[in-house]
């Protein structure tokens, strides 16, 4: 076979290891070649290809970003963009695409199967929130990042007495907050799942002066206060409906330093946490998934994405994958809340 590999979406850490495990796999195992498709659907919309053996992906496991390029296109908003792929696959003679993304990424190779494309889905997001895998590869390298810059945050907060907002990302779920928070000892988490009194996060935090400790907020950059208020810094949508978030932890920290009295800074991770070299945890997950992925192209079971179950890798449609965003359960929030304020 001749199969076409992609990655879409927002980068992280760990797409070069799945596209290593699929060659390496895919090549010596069973003889099929491969192509790279450049930036996501763009690649196969606009035929950008290039050839993908052994040699290309030698070096690679360590690497953040992805050799192949993304971008956030979605076929489905452009005249003829099905027809555009179906065409390319044809004139490249590409028999099978392996599809590396989140929901936006999944969504299209979910339609596109429906419309006859023969298609593997690899998960993929920082963000954490697909469903039916317990785990996507990238998130435990954006925790490791956001906790290692709240224990640096932690020694130079209690120097000067002040209150330091850490704002991540994560969309509208609250897992990176919510891991980083914890690993980190926050003083205070803030998630999208649940609406924030910013009088009560003000609270906790001259609590935590009281104990002569420097409060650690975190909040997730889709977190948002009890009146609803959405805080961004720019309501443009991508091709994909989403608004670009942020702004939150700045919003918080001037709330914070005027009900407190204390000074408190905002530091803001942005890409920082997508970028760089992938934890082992992420390296091992991203290859045991990127050798799955190709069982299942090799098998000829379209239709299917692989997902990380208990420590087992499995097959799941892909339907179900997408169907809908999978958010940190109440439960758990209460669990961090245990230390708020303390
Ligand atoms: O989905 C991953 C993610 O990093 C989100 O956490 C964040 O909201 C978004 O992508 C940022 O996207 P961009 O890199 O396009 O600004």
């Amino acid at each position: 076979m001749r199969i076409g590999v992609l990655t879409g979406g927002g980068d992280c850490p760990g797409l070069n290891a799945v596209i290593r495990a699929v060659v390496r796999k895919g090549v010596a195992t069973y003889g099929h070649e491969f192509v790279g498709f450049q930036d996501g659907w763009k690649g196969p919309l606009e035929g950008l290809s290039r050839p993908l053996g052994i040699a290309d992906v030698r070096g690679i496991l360590p690497r953040g970003g992805t050799i192949l390029g993304s971008s956030r296109t979605n076929p489905f908003k452009i005249e003829n963009g099905v027809e555009r792929i179906k065409d390319n696959l044809a004139t490249q003679g590409v028999d099978a695409l392996i599809a590396i993304g989140g929901e936006d990424t999944l969504g299209v190779a979910t339609k596109l199967y429906e419309l006859g494309v023969q298609v593997v889905g690899v998960p993929k997001t920082i963000d954490n929130d697909l469903g039916a895998t317990d785990y996507t590869f990238g998130f435990d390298t954006a925790v490791n990042i956001a906790m290692e810059a709240i224990d640096r945050l932690h020694t130079t907060a209690e120097s000067h007495h002040r209150t330091l907002v850490v704002e991540v990302m994560g969309r509208h779920a609250g897992w990176i907050a919510l891991h980083a928070g914890l690993a980190g000892g926050a003083n205070v988490i803030l998630l999208p799942e649940r609406q924030f009194d910013v009088d009560q996060v003000a609270g906790y935090v001259e609590k935590r002066f009281q104990h002569q400790y420097a409060p650690i907020v975190v909040v997730a950059e889709g977190a948002q206060p009890l009146d609803g208020q959405m805080v961004l810094h720019n309501q443009e949508l991508d091709s994909f409906g989403h608004v670009r978030l942020g702004g939150i932890g700045q919003w918080l920290a001037e709330q914070l330093e005027a009900k407190t009295g204390k000074e408190a800074r905002t530091v803001v991770l942005g890409h920082i946490q997508r970028g760089g070299t992938p934890t082992a945890f992420d390296r091992v997950l991203a290859t045991r998934l990127g050798l799955q992925a190709i069982d299942a192209v090799h098998e000829g079971d379209w239709g299917k994405m692989v997902a990380m179950q208990s420590t087992d890798i499995v097959r799941v449609p892909l339907a179900e994958a997408t169907r809908e965003l999978k958010t940190v359960p109440l439960e758990r929030y209460a669990e961090a809340e245990v230390f708020f304020g303390s």
